[in-house]
């Protein structure tokens, strides 16, 4: 599957009679890269959820390849091309690393599990490890393998720095930006690494408690010192 383009109008979302979310709307082309930056509890893992189809819809579209999924369950999403690696990294703890990541291939050949050892050399070392005895950092780094092995065509990673050494995190942010330079996934961002976010993506929203306060390219964000520190609470960019 291409890459798809995401298209979201209106949306407002929650959990109960909660609403987390509220009235937003954005746009991604096919293939580019979206950050989705804010302090904590604003809302992004919410948004993320929404898209996913795991929140309470209240109103709003979302398009994915023209077609609107937000009346869908979770599943059908999946199956029209939605990947989601959730903030709480969702590892099989009872299954190998391997099996694992065969669960992520779906229809596509054994063989192409090798991509993933490619782009995580410690999972391959750790293949035949349980889910459960796996450290943070390589249960994040399993989780998102897992994702990128079904080839969907749009991809929400929720924070998947976390936990990882500085130098991995530089390698997967290049494989992440190989993924959408080859056209094969539109890919959104949450991160709390501001600098890394903002050097990955091509445009960027800010989330103040469920609302997008501010959206524009990552260069503009990087000018704008007062919205930086207003937004993101940070006294500089890290
Ligand atoms: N399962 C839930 N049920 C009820 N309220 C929730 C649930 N998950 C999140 N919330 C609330 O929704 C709001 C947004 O939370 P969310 O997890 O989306 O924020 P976030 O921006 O991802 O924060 P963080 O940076 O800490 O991950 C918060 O007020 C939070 O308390
Ligand atoms: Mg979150």
């Amino acid at each position: 599957m291409p890459a798809a383009p995401l298209e979201v109008v209106n949306l407002s979302a929650g959990y109960g009679p909660t609403r987390v979310i509220e009235g937003i709307s954005f746009s991604v082309p096919a293939g580019a890269r979206l950050a989705v930056l804010g302090r904590n509890g604003m809302g992004k893992t919410s948004l993320f959820a929404t898209l996913a189809g795991q929140t309470r819809r209240f109103e709003g579209e979302i398009r994915l390849g023209g077609r609107d999924i937000a009346k869908e369950p979770s599943a059908t999403r999946a199956r029209a091309g939605l990947g989601y690696v959730p903030q709480t990294r969702d590892v099989f703890p009872t299954l190998t690393v391997e099996e694992n990541l065969l669960v992520g291939l779906k229809d596509r050949p054994k063989d192409a599990i090798e991509e993933a050892y490619g782009m995580f050399p410690r999972l391959k070392e750790r293949r035949r490890n349980l889910g459960s005895q796996l450290s943070g950092g390589e249960q994040q780094m399993l989780s998102t393998a897992r994702s990128i092995l079904g080839k969907p065509n749009l991809l929400l990673l929720d924070e998947p720095l976390e936990g990882l050494a500085p130098v991995i995190c530089e390698e997967l942010m290049a494989a992440f930006g190989a993924l959408a330079t080859t056209g094969d996934m539109t890919i959104l961002l949450v991160e709390q690494r501001i600098q890394s976010a903002l050097d990955f993506a091509d445009s960027v929203i800010v989330l103040e408690r469920g609302r997008i306060a501010w959206q524009g390219t990552p260069q503009a964000l990087s000018g704008d010192q007062a919205t930086v520190e207003r937004l993101l609470g940070v006294g500089g960019l890290h």
